[in-house]
């Protein structure tokens, strides 16, 4: 089958790139002829594992091609994607749909009788049928089909997300299109995947309800690691026990500095500000998205408390600038939150991340960048530990303490091991743990008022 993506973002090649992968033949068309460009001659615009290969591969079998002109692309397609962005609209909470509408636009214009046009990109409910309303008033006589087809990929396991999905839902309210649809995701429901055919409206919720559960999933441990450090309870054995009960789920169960990327904040917000448009409160949507933002704001002052109680004149290392490991994506990412509070708190901030540092220097102002962990952590008072990479796990912890100012740790990811980071010399600090004191101080001090001396108090004033 001929497939198009139009809109080559992280969305739209890695759709692209698994398609021909399955053994469509696709083209994925942009505008931006510099990225085009550089598709073509083999390199890959982001960074995600797997993709460059793939993309490769599918080159080389003729499955897979790049271009500019959509008029060309069009020719003899079955489907077209639509992957463009759909960023927060300037001064507003809503999703800007100027690109999607725009591409609908030109789409009407090129397509011939039979096309599906999808929507991958993620679009608030009702925006399937704006769109047939743009194609018919373009195209009176066209037979067409627009279907929503969500994506569920995250960045980082983008291919493996694709390719075994936990179902691919198919939005489609025309019997013909939602058939052709399981033609097209044949290769996947021959391997085991659950094809969800549902009403149109009902597809385009189900994404911003699955984006928006799991943001509240998050917040919700990340206050449950706040109360377990009041209260002297170790929050990974929380989440573990909670994670058992199947109703509920152990995954996206890690707290941390908040969540960020370019879903999580901008899908929850577009949620609300449809489900307004309609009268319709959410309330705990809302919760979500103001619990969030309390604490990416508030991880700084979390830094300061556990690094002593005034950070200025000091020199703090944050290892992991981007919103998540195994991206270069810096999109709402907590170290921007946490970088510029401790810079605000009057510390000097030298930074390091993996994959991150280019798309960093567009974010962060008077930071040091550095070449590796070690370099960022000379001399510092103290280091964050800002995304769970793995390579902050393999450090050598004897080396990096030589080289700080009897540094403590601030991991705010929970991925350190804390026998070889103690046994270094470091004093940890991890989210949701109950404060590690030295035996004599635990014997001296009740448990609860030792771990609550460290505990996030989002309201405290910067010192
Ligand atoms: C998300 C959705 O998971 C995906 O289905 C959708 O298609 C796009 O949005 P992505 O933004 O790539 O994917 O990353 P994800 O792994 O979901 O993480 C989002 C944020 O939540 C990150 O900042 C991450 O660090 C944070 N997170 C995730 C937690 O803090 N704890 C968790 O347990 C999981």
């Amino acid at each position: 089958m001929k497939v198009v993506i139009v809109g080559s973002g992280y969305v739209g090649l890695v759709s692209g790139a698994c398609f021909s992968a399955l053994g469509h033949s696709v083209v994925c068309v942009d505008s931006n002829e510099q990225k085009i460009e550089t598709l073509k001659a083999g390199g890959v615009p982001i960074y995600e594992p797997g993709l460059g290969a793939l993309i490769k591969t599918n080159i080389e079998q003729n499955r897979l091609a790049f271009s500019c002109d959509l008029e060309g692309a069009m020719k003899g397609a079955d489907f077209v994607f639509i992957a463009v962005g759909t960023p927060t609209r300037q001064g507003g909470s809503e999703a800007d749909l100027t690109s999607v509408y725009s591409v609908a636009s030109a789409i009407a214009l090129t397509a011939d009788d039979g096309i599906i046009i999808v929507t991958k990109s993620t679009v608030p409910v009702g925006t399937g049928e704006a769109l047939e309303g743009i194609v018919r008033a373009a195209r009176p006589d066209l037979v067409f089909a627009v279907v929503s087809n969500p994506e569920f990929l995250k960045e980082g396991s983008a291919i493996e997300d694709f390719m075994k999905p936990d179902r691919v839902v198919v939005g489609c309210d025309l019997p013909w299109a939602g058939e052709k649809m399981k033609a097209l995701y044949e290769p996947l429901r021959a391997m085991g995947v659950t094809i969800l055919h549902t009403g149109r409206n009902a597809a385009e919720v189900i994404k911003y309800a699955a984006n928006a559960f799991l943001a509240i999933k998050i917040s919700f441990i990340n206050e449950i690691a706040d109360f377990c450090e009041a209260v002297g309870a170790d929050v990974a054995e929380v989440a573990d026990g909670l994670g058992k009960d199947k109703r509920i789920g152990r995954a996206f169960l890690n707290p941390g500095p908040g969540y960020g990327g370019s879903c999580f904040p901008k899908d929850t917000l577009a949620l609300l500000a449809t489900a307004q448009s309609h009268a319709v409160n959410l309330r705990v949507v809302e919760s979500s998205i103001s619990a969030n933002d309390a604490r990416k704001r508030g991880m700084g002052n979390r830094v300061v408390r556990a690094l002593g109680q005034s950070v200025r004149g000091k020199t703090i290392a944050v290892l992991g600038l981007t919103f998540k490991a195994n991206t270069d994506d810096m999109r709402e990412a907590p170290s921007l939150d946490i970088v510029t509070s401790l810079q605000r708190l009057g510390a000097r901030v030298r930074v390091y991340d993996p994959k991150g540092m280019e798309q960093a220097r567009q974010y962060l102002r008077d930071v040091d960048y550095t070449a590796d962990p070690y370099q960022c952590a000379t001399g510092a008072d103290g280091i964050v530990v800002a995304t769970e990479w793995k390579e902050f796990e393999h450090l050598d912890f004897v080396r990096l303490a030589a080289l700080t100012k009897h540094a403590a740790i601030v991991d705010l990811r929970n991925i350190l091991d804390v026998r070889k980071v103690e046994a270094a010399g470091f004093e940890l600090h991890r989210i949701g743990s109950p404060r590690r004191e030295k035996a004599s101080v635990q014997q001296q001090t009740p448990r609860r008022l030792a771990v609550k001396a460290d505990y996030y108090d989002e309201s405290a004033q910067p010192n």
